[in-house]
């Protein structure tokens, strides 16, 4: 056994609890602790470097904050698992989150996130991601066309640009049954507007003080500006939905979309949801599921760029499951593709676009022998190959291959150590729904195209930059296309 399992595995309070005060931790100053060190679009990355020096379990603080920072795969799984009871989200995340207009599934808590939870889930069974098949496919057809026209052209193209795109038109066909068609119309009023309100959220978040309830600064009169914005579109699109549903009331059983499924299961179960707890999930789930997405994509795609070996297998794949089909048409063929998959698994392993999950302490509580007193911030790092001993042979490597190995409860299976979409109870809800858009693209892409260039200008590793999801800066995409791929 190696020394990860040999520790103990916490979550229960031992008899002589350790105090936080006596953890490690980088020095701090007097009045506002670790704050001017916390910089937001790095922060993953100087936690990851403290935890490295500090160790799996370490101290922080923030003004009158108390801060635990932990990065070892059994604490966190325990913390994950021990929620919504023991540990909530940020306890200022759900009245920032309101003040928004944003407060959905991610924000709630204890009976309200349950009820609200049930309502969502109905949205994700298999048969409603067998319905959003047709969508999924029909966007994923309107990319290939663009890039196909971008190869003929020999387009240097943004990467993540693209790929937002592309989850802009996915999610909002899926979530409310709207064509926006960003891949061909380009701009989107609702898009445009809501892809500044989690960064702001997840900024405000992180302030020791709520200044903005007092001092609006321009930044928080154009937020505001914003908010109004995307209540009146999202008022509109929810009206629309109740239309749809009165019209064809057999919907309510065979919903074609999220946003359908969700006001039918509040209907029916005559939950306590207001209208703004429907609206606060259409913002959820939009913003949930654009970026992560996109952002994941990104990442995949550069380093099956960087790893020939894996690209040449991932078109052998695409090719023999796709055969004559530009892109995959039903969840067999999905459920095939299992190199994509674990290119897909490999890349969020390595590059999770949720590097860094942030916790609080509902009540008394214990992390091994280290006492949490309620009220305790958590920051949870959940890349572990970048701070702890890994069991994993060749942590740092991308090898989609360790992923088709039959071992999941084995210490070495990467399914063990890597935890993109969270874990326990409040474990991401679009996991499948993501997988299903990721394979999609993934398998288009290889079967048709050839991967001229996925870089940044100057050819030095992307940053990787935080804003409520971890993204990588400036990359490029130059693509060519296989022989016999028609022009348009
Ligand atoms: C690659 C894509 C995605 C990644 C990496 C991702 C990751 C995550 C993570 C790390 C969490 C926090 C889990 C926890 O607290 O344990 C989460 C929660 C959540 N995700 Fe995702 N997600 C992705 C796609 C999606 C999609 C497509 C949707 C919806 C359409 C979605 C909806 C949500 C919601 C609603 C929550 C809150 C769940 C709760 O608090 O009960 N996500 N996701």
């Amino acid at each position: 056994m190696s020394a990860i399992s040999e520790r103990p595995l916490a979550a229960a309070p031992a008899r002589h609890p350790t105090s936080i005060g006596q953890l490690p931790g980088p020095k701090e100053s007097f009045v506002l602790g670790h704050l001017l060190q916390l910089k937001v679009p790095r922060l993953h990355l100087q936690l990851e470097a403290w935890a490295r020096t500090y160790g799996d379990i370490y101290k922080l603080r923030v003004a009158r904050q108390q801060i635990v920072v932990i990065s070892r795969t059994e604490d966190i799984a325990a913390v994950l698992r021990a929620r919504p009871d023991t540990w909530s989200r940020p306890r200022n995340f759900a009245a920032i989150a309101r003040e928004s207009d944003a407060f959905g599934l991610f924000a709630a808590e204890g009976a309200e996130w349950r009820r609200q939870r049930r309502m969502v889930m109905t949205g994700f069974d298999p048969e409603h991601l067998r319905s959003y098949m047709p969508t999924l496919t029909r966007v994923t057809k309107r990319l290939r066309k663009r890039w196909i026209a971008a190869a003929h052209a020999k387009s240097i193209m943004d990467l993540q640009g693209e790929l937002m795109l592309y989850s802009v038109d996915a999610a909002s066909g899926i979530s409310y049954g709207i064509d926006i068609n960003t891949l061909e119309n380009a701009q989107s009023e609702l898009h445009d507007n809501l892809k500044h309100m989690f960064p702001m959220v997840f900024h405000r978040m992180n302030l020791p003080f709520a200044y903005w309830r007092w001092l609006r600064l321009p930044s928080d009169i154009a937020h505001d500006r914003r908010i109004a914005v995307l209540h009146r579109i999202i008022g509109d699109i929810v009206a629309k939905a109740r239309e749809r549903l009165h019209r064809h009331p057999e919907r309510r059983d065979h919903p074609t979309d999220l946003l359908e499924a969700m006001l039918a299961a509040r209907d029916a179960d005559g939950s306590a949801l207001s209208e703004s707890d429907i609206t606060g999930n259409v913002f959820t789930m939009l913003t949930a599921s654009e970026d992560t997405t996109a952002n994941t994509l990104a990442w995949a795609i550069y380093l099956l760029h960087e790893h020939p070996a894996a690209w040449q297998r991932l078109v052998e794949e695409a090719r023999s499951v796709l055969g004559d089909e530009p892109v995959a048409q039903s969840l067999d063929q999905i459920h095939r593709l299992r190199y994509a998959e674990a290119c897909a698994s490999e890349a969020m392993r390595l590059r999770p676009v949720a590097p860094l999950l942030i916790l609080d302490a509902v009540h008394d509580t214990a992390i091994r022998d280290v006492h949490i007193p309620q009220g305790t911030r958590l920051y949870l790092l959940m890349r572990p190959g970048a701070v702890e001993a890994s069991a994993l042979e060749s942590p740092r490597d991308f090898e989609p291959e360790r992923w088709l190995v039959d071992n999941a409860g084995a210490l070495h299976s990467p399914k063990r150590v890597s935890m993109p979409f969270g874990a326990g109870p409040r474990l991401c809800p679009g996991r499948y729904l993501a997988m299903l858009e990721i394979k999609l693209v993934l398998s288009m892409l290889a079967r048709d195209f050839e991967l001229l260039d996925v870089s940044t200008p100057d050819g030095t590793p992307p940053d990787e930059v935080l804003e409520f999801t971890m993204h990588p800066v400036g990359l490029h995409l130059r693509l060519g296309t296989q022989a016999g791929v028609p022009a348009d």
